[in-house]
């Protein structure tokens, strides 16, 4: 076994005690706080400022005129001491294949060599690359790769459709694709080249695809655009080029773009920077799983959402951690897969969904109760509300009652965890995220913006014992809308191409605020619990998605007059996507059948997107200017039929009673 040198953490909080001194010092000097933090990261040259802010335009900026390749803090820095430390682990989809392990050192190598395929392919710094793969260590490595040539990339979840791909395509001009012919998924194999090549159709600016090999998928190249991974490796070989020095980025120059559904329009292009993303990640990292040297940690993410970049890639490989990637699915090739995987790795931290722990749950403790799962210490849950329930089976199934549950609050907007306990070192409190991290001032507002008193967590104190003096306001409970007061380094700074669509979804609603876009509550000792979205944004499976492109998208069938779509609660996926659809009323007998619904929306946006539910209707419930009374429709879906409120101002109330009588 090699011998892991620690590498240190001076930053990380051992007792309850430092974490309310650490709290107390990021709100009286946030620029303190964070410039002793980046000092332990490699810069190859010191800031000027440390932070410039005002969420009026909003303008942030931390760090700003420091020099950095985020790679050379997740790669170079870790050679001297721990070239041979595990930086991933692969488990493939098929359990009979072989694991890989890239140390610290191999990974360096294969990111350098990537960089000059890119470079050699045309990829200069500020170049946007877009990523579509499947849960493959190629998928790291293209991801650092752009990152160490300065290009900015844009990962793709393997789930979206060749539409939502070519929106995205065009929206950032990316004209560079790094894909797989396929990719494996339990008993599935997906064609991810094929679906690129309906995509490109509508984008002839795109210049050049790589391909990795992967499921053996018989695939077009076209000659000029196409070439293959191994082949570009091989050239690179012949060159004997190995290292690739890292391009100087700023901080405040842009490390990636990721896509996310709002309640309007189309997703938006979520930018992160360098500098402060890095810090963010690493930070957090550290302090949320509490990390040990030799630790290792399994998030079960994939790397096209926001969680598998921070927690499988940046946040790990910045503190020399040991991250495991898992190509499959819980379920597959039986639901005892994570449990095998923990075993079979002695994993320490196991990072995962509440969606993924309702549905293990429903096959029951057989296939959990031959594994030993001792080495697991940290369990952590993220992407929705956790019910209390789902919380206990894991508490005391998986952790066996003796590992700590962090129930972590973020967004893709946010980088990193801004609410959750800290394993072992602070509470944790069931169905509640609990504390805000150092450097994180949550506040509640109510509709007008006005703070309910008491839940301001930098005025009003974080204290969760009640021996601790709490400042007046501390003992209040409160609801609203949970906003965020000051910057922190991993902050969003725009969306891409459209500065003033960031202004307007998230400094617009209240004055001088961060709106998240969540309902949340504040006890009196104050802990933070989100009740989920107020805004017209679904959460399925830990998924975001927006109801008006689930509507955009069934709209587009020639036979669909006009849709609503509402969430419904779900007792796996946490909410279910309800479809009310009207069909053109020449006959009695809707024209279209829920497949060529659900077809359309695979086609629009991914199979990620199909309802659950779809019920025809002859009409909606409208106001007399025309708009859709989604209260109403909300109800029904969610079965509460009897108490849905004055419906005597509807243009049409009678509809009302229709769509109750054949609700599904
Ligand atoms: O509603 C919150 C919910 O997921 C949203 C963010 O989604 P996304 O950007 O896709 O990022 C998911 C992974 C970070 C939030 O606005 N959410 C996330 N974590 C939690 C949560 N809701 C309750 N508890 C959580 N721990």
């Amino acid at each position: 076994m090699h011998q892991i040198i620690a590498m240190s953490y001076p930053f990380q909080i051992k007792s309850f005690d430092q974490y309310l001194a650490a709290y107390k010092k990021s709100v009286e000097d946030p620029e303190g706080f964070w410039s002793e933090i980046a000092a332990d990261f490699f810069w190859r040259k010191k800031w000027d400022k440390v932070l410039e802010w005002n969420f009026k335009e909003p303008k942030i900026e931390w760090f700003k005129g420091a020099k950095l390749n985020i790679t050379e803090n997740c790669l170079d820095r870790h050679l001297e001491k721990n070239a041979n430390t595990p930086a991933i682990i692969w488990e493939s989809n098929d359990p009979e294949e072989h694991h890989r392990v890239l140390t610290y050192r191999e990974l360096y190598n294969k990111v350098c060599q990537f960089a000059h395929v890119l470079k050699n392919n045309g990829v200069v710094k500020g170049d946007r690359v877009c990523i579509y793969m499947g849960m493959i260590p190629e998928l790291a490595i293209a991801v650092l790769a752009c990152a160490r040539a300065g290009a900015i990339h844009s990962v793709v979840f393997g789930g979206f459709s060749a539409q939502s791909i070519a929106d995205r395509l065009q929206d950032a001009k990316a004209e560079y694709i790094i894909t797989c012919d396929g990719a494996f998924r339990g008993n599935k194999e997906i064609q991810l080249k094929n679906v690129i090549d309906d995509a490109l159709v509508q984008c002839p600016f795109v210049k050049k695809v790589i391909v990795v090999t992967r499921t053996r998928t018989p695939v077009s190249m076209i000659k000029g655009r196409d070439v293959w991974w191994e082949d570009e490796i091989k050239k690179v070989e012949t060159q004997g080029s190995n290292d690739f020095k890292a391009e100087e980025m700023d901080a405040e120059d842009m490390l990636f773009i990721l896509y996310t559904s709002g309640s309007t329009g189309k997703p938006k292009g979520v930018v992160h920077t360098c500098g402060g993303y890095m810090i963010y990640t690493a930070y957090t990292f550290v302090n949320v799983f509490q990390y040990q040297p030799g630790d290792i940690h399994f998030c079960t993410a994939d790397i096209g959402w926001i969680t598998g970049h921070s927690y499988i890639l940046y946040g790990p490989l910045s503190a020399g951690a040991t991250t495991l990637m898992f190509e499959g699915i819980p379920t597959w090739p039986d639901a005892g897969r994570f449990w095998n995987i923990v075993d079979k790795y002695k994993v320490s931290i196991l990072y995962t969904a509440p969606t993924a722990i309702r549905s293990l749950m429903g096959f029951g403790l057989d296939v959990v109760k031959d594994h030993d799962l001792r080495s697991l210490k940290v369990l952590g849950t993220v992407g929705e509300p956790i019910n209390e329930e789902a919380w206990n089976w894991y508490h005391e199934n998986i952790g066996k009652g003796q590992c700590p549950v962090v129930d972590t609050w973020w967004q893709t907007e946010t980088a990193g965890v801004l609410i959750s306990n800290l394993a072992g070192v602070t509470p944790a409190k069931p169905t509640y995220a609990t504390l805000p991290m150092p450097g994180i001032q949550p506040v509640l507002v109510d509709e007008n913006g006005k703070t309910v008193p008491g839940t301001d967590a930098a005025r009003d104190g974080v204290y969760t014992s009640e021996s601790i003096s709490s400042p007046a306001g501390g003992s209040l409970e409160g609801a609203g809308n949970l906003c965020i007061k000051f910057p922190w380094p991993g902050m969003l700074r725009t969306t891409y191409g459209d500065h003033e669509r960031c202004r307007l979804n998230y400094f617009s609603t209240y004055e001088n605020l961060y709106f998240t876009g969540d309902g949340c509550l504040r006890d009196k000792n104050g802990n933070y619990r989100i009740t989920g979205r107020v805004d017209d944004v679904l959460n399925v499976s830990g998924h975001r998605i927006g109801t008006a492109e689930v509507e955009n998208a069934i709209n587009m069938h020639a036979g669909v007059v006009e849709s609503a779509v509402v969430g419904y609660p779900h007792d796996i996926k946490g909410q279910g996507i309800y479809a009310f659809v009207i069909y053109p009323s020449l006959h009695n007998e809707p024209s279209l059948s829920r497949q060529d619904i659900t077809l359309t929306v695979s086609r629009i946006i991914g199979p990620i997107a199909k309802p659950d539910k779809i019920q025809f209707v002859s009409g909606l419930p409208k106001t007399r200017s025309g708009k859709i009374m989604r209260r109403i429709l909300r109800k029904i879906a969610e079965g509460e039929t009897d108490n849905l409120g004055d419906v005597t101002t509807l243009l049409d109330p009678s509809v009302v009673e229709e769509i109750k009588n054949g609700k599904i």
